[in-house]
């Protein structure tokens, strides 16, 4: 069996839930407190034993680049101000793993961003962690590495799901389950965004995945499907057909912060875990829910 060495996220969508910050700043870049959305998605990654990533990008992404570039004028400035603390701070995110990237051209959507990985990955399974979805999992062990965990076991590819409520199921892709050990789920079939009333669980897919290199050549022949996108649901479809697909209903928080709301709860809920401003952050909160 093939390790997993290698992640792809993509971040290249429009963002359009997100306007009109979005319009010059990448979603993924929107900090939550201090730190973009991406770092954290990178930090998981190589916490759960990535080397080499692969970000997705479009035309308007050239300050995720920076991020993880060194600086070296930012850094200079900030070592002869006495500030050394920082400067290790920043230095440290340029070299938290091999980041590598590449232009989607067009948004044809998420299975056509996920193709575009294809040389980088050649033969090898792979993750995918969705550059919107911040996913924690307080003292246990990252959601990419239970999937990876998965992986290891069964060498195929993995889906991280989570239920959802019922009123919520037609804004994802839902799996069917057929059997289910421990919170391993073999799954029959799998559908995008499904009508409350039609969904066949309310196990949604939740922006983790491990695919196997067979996707490629599936989404190298995927003929657009809902929203007129090259649908990478579509393509795992295909993908079952060919191979066993297993779900994993994983364990850990997530926030889609390409969402407005999402967005404010992961900014409280970080800013109440962190020592330096939870009880400011508290405090703010108790006097705010007196007056509404
Ligand atoms: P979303 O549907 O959440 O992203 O795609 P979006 O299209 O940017 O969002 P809205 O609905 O317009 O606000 C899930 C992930 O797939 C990436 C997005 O960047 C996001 O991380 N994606 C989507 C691409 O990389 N390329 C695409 O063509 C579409």
């Amino acid at each position: 069996m093939k390790k997993i060495k290698k992640a792809i996220i993509p971040a290249a969508g429009l963002g359009t839930r997100f306007l009109p910050a979005t319009k010059s700043l990448p979603k993924e870049m929107l900090p939550i407190v201090d730190t973009p959305t991406i770092q954290y998605i990178v930090e998981e990654a190589v916490a759960s034993g990535i080397e080499e990533i692969l970000i997705i990008t479009n035309g308007n992404k050239h300050s995720m680049e920076n991020h993880f570039d060194v600086n070296f004028e930012l850094e200079t400035r900030l070592r002869l101000s006495k500030k050394e603390k920082e400067a290790e701070q920043i230095r440290a995110i340029a070299n938290m793993a091999n980041i590598f990237y590449v232009r989607q051209k067009e948004p044809k959507g998420l299975g056509h961003a996920v193709s575009c990985a294809k040389s980088f990955v050649g033969e090898e399974p792979f993750a995918v962690l969705l550059g919107d979805d911040l996913i924690i999992n307080k003292n246990g062990k990252p959601v990419l590495r239970q999937l990876i965990d998965v992986y290891e076991q069964t060498s195929s590819s993995v889906i991280g799901v989570q239920e959802v409520k019922q009123e919520d199921v037609s804004k994802y892709g839902v799996v069917k389950p057929v059997t289910q050990n421990g919170r391993t789920i073999e799954i029959s079939d799998f559908v995008e965004k499904p009508p409350v009333e039609k969904a066949p669980s309310r196990f949604a897919v939740l922006g983790r995945y491990v695919l196997t290199p067979a996707i490629f050549e599936i989404l190298d022949n995927q003929t657009p499907g809902k929203g007129g996108e090259i649908q990478l649901t579509d393509a795992i479809r295909t993908l079952m057909d060919r191979e066993h697909v297993y779900a994993y209903d994983f364990e850990g928080f997530r926030y889609d912060v390409g969402d407005k709301f999402g967005f404010v709860r992961a900014t409280i809920d970080f800013a109440l875990e962190r020592e330096d401003l939870k009880e400011n952050t508290a405090n703010y909160i108790k006097e705010l829910a007196k007056k509404i």
